[in-house]
């Protein structure tokens, strides 16, 4: 791209910034009307909600705004290039969205889209494309040569299902073909397809893998999304529950970019509200299997005792563990239950000497609310912001740092 180019792409980050979401509202009706079979892969129901829109108008806008020096976003595309593969993406899509991207910024611009405006967006996207397409495509490698690896979708069948709590139940998942899995970092997450009947097409949910890496399965805990006066029921969490042992679903290989290694050198404090307890249970049962047994403190919370998923598995290894602390936090507790949970939400400021710990690693994961709230807390408690890491069970749109 040559120097007016960049400038011209620049000068629409004020347009970008106010009406980036209806330019992608505009996209993705136009694509899906001549692609309807890209909807098996996109989250239908992130479109009804308008998140994916946000989050991709966020990508367009961050793009726009570091033309110059696109290096500084390779952490944001690394996460989103993730998301991408274990949703099986290929190059050749990325002409599709490009042509319809394009297009849409010129039907959506209208007069003010000049031909230099266009052939500008045109080079900086496909400059985009192609970042991500080899981020992509280093990520298909490394799948595949894994030992258990694989690319795109293979089919599992749901060896034993656990619940967990009054809504969140466990899937172990073995492969059809009963060959090898591959193993993970805690805190990943995998793929899983099917086919909803309400709909007449796929859909694909993520799910974290919720144990420590275990050669015979992936186990991971879904919640089951129920209705409220606003939104309906969750597609994919209610069809999951309907399950049974012996069912089989396609799933794609473990991804992420939210997670620990293997052995961890420094304390862990980890963060979690509802069923963001998934990916941290997995970097606890790590930790514990390690044999380094790094100083943990999980603080966790939930609405209520009956909600409260692994809390008998969380207490035994609490017991057992010298390096390990929780605190729990219940919005309502009933009279007749333990007082070591605290009622109300979680305060970070009032268990400041117990999180504040030299060389820690912070990692939250709950709802979009929570995690604001809780990486707030850990700024002002003097945090480093490059210690903090989160992850929202949806499309991103949190971007702290
Ligand atoms: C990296 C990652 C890891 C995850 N890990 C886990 C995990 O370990 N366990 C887990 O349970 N989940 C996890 N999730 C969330 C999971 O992927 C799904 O989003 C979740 O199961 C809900 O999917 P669903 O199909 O049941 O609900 P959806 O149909 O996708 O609906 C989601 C929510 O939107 C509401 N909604 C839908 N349509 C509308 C509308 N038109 N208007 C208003 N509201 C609407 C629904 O009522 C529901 O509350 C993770 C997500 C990500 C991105
Ligand atoms: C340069 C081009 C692209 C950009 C900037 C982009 C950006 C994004 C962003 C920001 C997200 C949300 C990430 C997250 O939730 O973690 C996302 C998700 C996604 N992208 Fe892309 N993307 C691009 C190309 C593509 C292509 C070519 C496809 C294939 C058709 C695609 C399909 C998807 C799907 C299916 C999701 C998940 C949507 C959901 O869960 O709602 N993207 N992309």
């Amino acid at each position: 791209m040559n120097f007016n180019q960049k400038e011209l792409v620049k000068s629409t980050v004020p347009i970008l910034k106010t009406n980036g979401t209806d330019l992608t509202k505009y996209f993705y009706r136009r694509m899906f009307k001549d692609h309807p079979e890209l909807k098996n892969i996109f989250n239908m129901s992130n479109q009804a909600s308008g998140k994916q829109q946000h989050a991709l108008a966020g990508a367009v806008l961050a793009y726009a705004e570091h033309i110059e020096n696109p290096e500084v976003l390779i952490n944001v595309l690394k996460s989103i290039g993730n998301k991408h593969v274990s949703l099986n993406i290929s190059p050749e899509q990325y002409d599709i969205v490009g042509f319809h991207l394009i297009s849409s910024i010129k039907e959506v611009l209208g007069d003010t889209a000049t031909d230099d405006l266009i052939e500008a967006w045109t080079q900086a996207y496909n400059e985009l494309a192609q970042i991500m397409i080899s981020i992509e495509e280093g990520l298909y490698q490394s799948n595949l040569k894994k030992s258990g690896g694989w690319k795109g979708w293979r089919a599992f069948i749901i060896a034993d299902i656990v619940e967990e709590s009054s809504e969140v139940k466990s899937f172990y998942l073995k492969p059809k073909d009963q060959d090898l899995i591959g193993d993970y970092l805690p805190g990943q997450y995998l793929s899983v397809k099917l086919f909803v009947p309400e709909l007449g097409h796929e859909q694909v949910r993520q799910y974290s893998l919720s144990s420590a890496f275990n050669p015979e399965y992936y186990r991971i805990s879904v919640k089951k999304e129920q209705n409220n006066s606003n939104s309906p029921d969750g597609i994919v969490s209610n069809l999951l529950h309907g399950k049974d042992k012996g069912d089989e679903i396609w799933v794609s290989a473990p991804s992420g970019v939210f997670h620990t290694s293997f052995a961890t050198d420094h304390p862990l404090v980890l963060i979690s509200g509802g069923i963001g307890i998934t990916p941290l249970l997995s970097m606890l049962e790590t930790n514990k299997n390690s044999l380094q047994e790094n100083p943990t403190v999980w603080v966790h919370s939930c609405r209520n005792e009956k909600v409260h998923a692994f809390k008998e598995h969380i207490n035994v290894l609490n017991k057992d563990s010298q390096w390990l602390t929780t605190h729990v936090f219940y919005e309502t507790l009933s009279e007749k239950e333990n007082t070591s949970v605290k009622e109300g939400r979680i305060d970070l400021s009032e268990l400041k000497d117990e999180v504040l710990i030299d060389n820690a690693k912070y990692y939250i994961c709950g709802p979009e609310v929570f995690i604001k709230v809780q990486y707030n807390s850990l700024i002002n408690l003097g945090v480093a912001q490059e210690d903090i890491l989160y992850e929202e069970f949806g499309p991103q749109l949190l971007h702290f740092n």
